[in-house]
């Protein structure tokens, strides 16, 4: 990339995070400060409003995150802060992030894991973001009231998978998933209402982290997405 390019890229990072990231966060605090009741009692109507506005602020600002985080990793800009992981409390706070959405559907999360379930060494930060992609896109491709089961196992590496029951993707499609601004089936309804660059920016992530994802799928049964990353060794600072 020339020093050109590189430059209007790290431009454009800043006019969406400076320019429009942060007076969309103004607008969602005032608007959660209405709704909340701090400005004093609003009738249903106002709430009806205003909780318009609000899902169409969050839907903006899942766009606009997408767009910073796709664009850090294209010009290599996120830095990783790889340490000793507890994988069942990472996925024990990423499923709580989702509990608003989880609620909305009525959907449980049924939990597996190994008895003995040793560290990971990674980025937390990165591998969460790259975790909440799987369940949103598992919570949104899911049918009201059905069931999503989260598990983790170790063998050379740990692997999280998140399976789920609903519509499923044809195999035929299945290559595409992880391209930018793919998007084969779109959801209305609780969920962040992405534009196709979930998957890209998780297989990006857990790449970055020395890991790797999978998906597999049957049409009209289910999805099982997965990924994979590193073991904490004795060299990196703790006990396996
Ligand atoms: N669990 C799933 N079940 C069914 N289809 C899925 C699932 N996960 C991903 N997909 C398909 O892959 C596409 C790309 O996913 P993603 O990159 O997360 O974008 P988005 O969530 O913005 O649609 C989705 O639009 C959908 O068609
Ligand atoms: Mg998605």
């Amino acid at each position: 990339m020339s020093i050109k390019e590189e430059k209007l890229k790290e431009d454009f990072i800043d006019l969406i995070s400076h320019e429009m990231r942060t007076p969309l966060t103004t607008i969602q605090w005032t608007l959660e400060y209405f709704l909340g009741g701090f400005t004093g009692e609003i009738s249903p109507l106002q709430r009806d409003y205003l909780k318009m506005a609000e899902k169409d602020s969050r839907r903006l600002g899942v766009i606009i995150d997408d767009l910073i985080d796709i664009y850090r990793i294209q010009s290599a800009k996120i830095n990783l802060k790889k340490e000793k992981t507890d994988i069942l409390r990472l996925i024990n706070d990423c499923i709580l992030m989702m509990k608003g959405d989880l609620e909305l559907k009525r959907i449980t999360v049924v939990k597996r894991a190994s008895t003995y379930l040793p560290y990971a060494y990674i980025d937390q930060q990165s591998i969460s973001d790259a975790l909440i992609k799987l369940l949103d896109n598992a919570i949104k491709f899911s049918c009201t009231g059905k069931e999503i089961r989260v598990s983790a196992a170790a063998a050379d590496r740990i692997t999280i998978s998140v399976e789920d029951y609903g519509c499923g993707i044809d195999p035929k499609m299945l290559p595409r998933i992880f391209k930018k601004f793919e998007q084969l089936t779109r959801i209305i309804g609780p969920g962040r209402q992405g534009i196709g660059l979930g998957l890209s920016i998780a297989k990006a992530l857990v790449e970055l982290n020395g890991g790797e994802i999978k998906i597999e799928s049957k049409k009209g049964e289910g999805t099982k997405a997965s990924i994979a990353i590193p073991l904490l060794k004795n060299s990196e600072g703790g006990r396996t």
